[in-house]
């Protein structure tokens, strides 16, 4: 058995998605269900949305000797959940550190809202509107739930405490911190919690918490469920929900099929770096995607 079928989890997402009270694709309906280039989709399809939020044209990026991507498309749009699906090694992450701007394409065309960009740093990323939960959550450990989610943007006191004394505002984040949170439905009794002692589900939900705190319109997740146990990836995925109701547009990265199937309206399969295939996920087989998944089938 190869190493990408032991990691690929398949045929818990109806389990899922009834647990979590079968959720209807917003967008069933307005897709055929094969595979399809986002510039060429299935015939008779109507699209409800204006330009993408985020698309990808041809992008390619190269590690010395290592094609990482090669003329990579990606079309996301507000209030989407798109699926990024691929083994190991296809170029995952580097597509979404490209987004990201922690390492730019060498080549091809990025468009937010319409409008062709250069991200070439994170801080050019964040200031579009685009926040990234890495795998390893980027969390630390010593520092509790409050100063994790203001890392890098903590708030001083306002007036001469702040100006004069450089006080931190510790009541004032902690008090947007517990509301944030709350809109989120996610329960962490005390915000003095270092994140060291907090399970792996609440370090994920922190992780996301704190992406969410600068009011991103796109949001690249990578493997928020891998290191969860069922209860806690079912929290991750109903969060994954909530931020397509406020109108996120959403990229997952994930091995669980199960978890795609429940969560996501469309699948960007790479293979070796190159696109192989997007699905709509609801009128998908899971067979399907994987077949793209491992090149039983080529759908470049
Ligand atoms: N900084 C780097 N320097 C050199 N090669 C790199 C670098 N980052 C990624 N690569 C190579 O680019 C290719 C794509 O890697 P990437 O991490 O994007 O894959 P992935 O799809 O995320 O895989 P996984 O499922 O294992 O996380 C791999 O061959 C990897 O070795
Ligand atoms: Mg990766």
């Amino acid at each position: 058995m190869s190493r990408l079928r032991r990691k690929i989890v398949i045929g818990t997402g109806r389990a899922l998605a009834l647990s979590r009270g079968g959720r209807t694709h917003p967008r069933s309906g307005l897709h055929r269900g094969h595979a399809a280039s986002p510039r060429s989709r299935g015939e008779g399809e109507v699209r409800v949305t204006g330009p993408p939020l985020l698309a990808l044209r041809g992008v390619s990026k190269r590690f010395g000797a290592v094609q990482a991507l090669k003329d990579v498309d990606l079309e996301i749009h507000e209030g989407e959940v798109v699926a990024l699906l691929g083994d190991n090694g296809a170029g995952k992450s580097t597509l979404v550190k490209v987004i990201s701007g922690v390492t730019p394409a060498d080549k091809g065309v990025i468009e937010w809202q319409g409008r062709a960009v250069q991200i070439r740093t994170p801080r050019i990323a964040r200031r579009l509107g685009i926040a990234t939960v890495y795998q390893n959550l980027a969390l630390c450990d010593d520092l509790d739930v409050a100063e994790n989610l203001f890392l890098g943007r903590e708030r001083r006191c306002p007036g001469v405490r702040g100006r004069l004394f450089r006080l931190m505002d510790t009541g004032g984040m902690r008090r947007e911190a517990r509301g944030q949170l709350d809109a989120l439905g996610i329960r962490v009794p005390d915000l003095r919690t270092p994140v060291a002692t907090l399970s792996a589900g609440q370090r994920q939900t922190v992780a996301i918490s704190r992406a969410l705190l600068g009011r991103p319109k796109a949001i690249l997740l990578d493997e928020p469920t891998a290191a969860l146990g069922v209860p806690q990836a079912s929290h991750v995925l109903d969060l994954v929900d909530e931020l397509r109701e406020q109108g996120i547009g959403v990229i997952l990265i994930s091995h669980n099929l199960g978890d795609v199937k429940a969560v996501a309206d469309e699948a960007a399969v790479l293979r070796l770096g190159r696109n192989n295939g997007f699905f709509h996920v609801p009128t998908t087989s899971q067979d399907r995607i994987f077949s793209a998944m491992v090149g039983a089938t080529t759908n470049a």
